[in-house]
């Protein structure tokens, strides 16, 4: 196991009055009660009273009861069937694709970004844990990303019975009518049948369902006879299911230790429930931000992660803030009020160079919390040393210097800046980048998000906004 993920906010402490954090104790505490009781709720089998409703809380359960073999499927531990169905799947093909959109697609993304090696595609098998290389898809209706794919696949299969010629399809979606994930599953599946209909039985098995109890996916994936189809539990939305089959079936299948993932986000589930504010990420996470959004305007939360392998976990997270809490809510009274501060994912030092001089003289709207890996996952690399030919006398700053050493000066020194010119920052630190540190800042997020909804008063759960643009398709599709 490794360190506990350490979220200070101190330097954005400096900006907010002592009294302003000592009056949000007992409302944070409140929202934290809320939080949990409202998983007694939704395992009580009551009925989830309206304002309520969607209550989708049983992702912070979730992990630790598939550890502990509660969730079953087919009378068998669920983790036990994802960990033998992945490894099937895995001896089976060399390219793996797996579609969906939003929630059922940016878990599976951010795990793969943060835990894969860089390259992953481009490797030798055995350097890929002996797992396919990966392709997304259905994440959009863009004709040319598609058609190219497909026609890559299809091009690449004159020899099915060849391992290396062999691809499979993991298809997500939970209600199971998203058009995206729809038209795509249309399209990949008429091209593996294509492919592999020489081999009708095993063509069958490269394909692989995650979907909810209703929906098309389901009732097309039983007409099509593909097991296993895994589920999307019930009470757990999109973009909290990354600790469900929709993360982590991907992740198994790819060879990321899912276990250690899940341990993850139950260590941060147990902080959440029992540390004190001041040093309860969740809680220390949620009352930095609201008291910044509300008291100083710091309506734009830029998350900056400190190195390449974080910028998918930095757009999940975008989806999981912005359709959690960008909501509007009509009062009792006929007001109608705009929540949701707005999330941005910026990488460094890459954006320091695009986003980074309006972060330090722009307009004064936005936290930035930085997400910092404190060692990094190869040995370092060192910078050549090398003399200004132009200038014997100019100093060489970064020769023989370590890429993670210059990393973290880069930190220190634009925390510093930030500092001088009082804009808010706060630091999380991963001690390293794997399986347990990130089912944890995951895990965080998922809670600091739903915690944020409950002390503002606003539903985490649901994305009713979402529907009108699929109203606005079927109307113009003319149904
Ligand atoms: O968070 C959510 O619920 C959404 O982002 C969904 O994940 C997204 O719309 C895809 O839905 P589905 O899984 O039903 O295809």
């Amino acid at each position: 196991m490794t360190t506990p993920l350490l979220y200070t906010p101190a330097a954005a402490r400096r900006l907010i009055a002592d009294d302003a954090w000592s009056a949000l104790a007992e409302p944070l505490e409140q929202a934290r009660r809320e939080t949990l009781n409202d998983v007694d709720l939704l395992n009580s089998g009551d009925a989830v009273p309206e304002d309520k409703q969607p209550l989708d809380a049983g992702f912070i359960e979730y992990p630790r009861r598939l550890l502990s073999n509660d969730v079953r499927f087919d009378d068998q531990p669920l983790l036990d069937v994802l960990d033998d169905s992945a490894q099937s799947l895995r001896e089976r093909i060399d390219r793996l694709v797996v579609l969906g959109i939003g929630g059922s697609y940016m878990g599976p993304r951010a795990l793969h970004e943060a835990l894969s090696p860089f390259y992953y595609n481009e490797l030798p098998r055995d350097a890929r844990s002996d797992a396919p290389r990966l392709y997304f898809e259905g994440d959009n209706l863009d004709n040319d990303s598609a058609r190219a794919l497909r026609d890559f696949l299809t091009a690449t299969c004159s020899e099915p019975a060849q391992r290396d010629q062999r691809w499979g399809i993991v298809v997500i979606s939970k209600s199971g009518g998203t058009f995206e994930t729809d038209a795509a599953f249309r399209l990949f599946r008429d091209a593996h049948e294509t492919c592999f209909d020489s081999l009708p039985d095993d063509g069958r098995k490269l394909i692989v369902p995650i979907t909810g109890q209703e929906g098309k996916l389901r009732a097309v994936a039983e007409s099509k006879k593909y097991a296993p189809i895994f589920p999307v539990p019930d009470g757990i939305g999109g973009r909290y299911s990354v600790f469900t089959p929709v993360g982590l079936f991907p992740a198994a299948v790819l060879g990321i230790d899912i276990r250690q993932l899940l341990q993850g986000a139950v260590d941060m589930t147990e902080r959440f429930k029992s540390a004190p504010i001041g040093e309860n990420p969740v809680l220390d996470y949620v009352a930095t931000c609201h008291i910044l959004e509300r008291d100083a305007g710091a309506t734009i939360r830029v998350l900056s992660t400190w190195g390449k392998r974080l910028e998918a976990v930095g757009l999940w997270y975008d989806q999981l803030l912005a359709e959690s809490l960008g909501k509007t809510k009509v009062g009792d009274n006929g007001e109608t009020r705009f929540f949701g501060a707005t999330p941005i994912t910026g990488v460094n030092t890459r954006d320091l160079h695009s986003r980074g001089q309006q972060h330090q003289e722009g307009r004064r709207d936005k936290l930035i919390t930085n997400v910092i890996v404190s060692r990094p996952g190869t040995d370092p690399v060192t910078v050549p040393e090398e003399a200004n030919p132009a200038d014997p006398e100019d100093r060489d700053w970064i020769g023989g210097r370590t890429l993670p050493e210059l990393l973290s000066v880069a930190v220190q020194g634009t925390n510093d800046a930030y500092a001088a010119a009082d804009r808010p920052t706060a630091d999380i630190v991963l001690d390293q980048l794997d399986a347990h540190t990130l089912g944890q800042l995951l895990q965080m997020f998922m809670l600091a998000t739903v915690v944020e909804g409950r002390l503002i008063g606003v539903n985490p759960y649901g994305q009713p906004g979402v529907e009108a643009y699929k109203r606005n398709m079927k109307t113009i599709l003319g149904e």
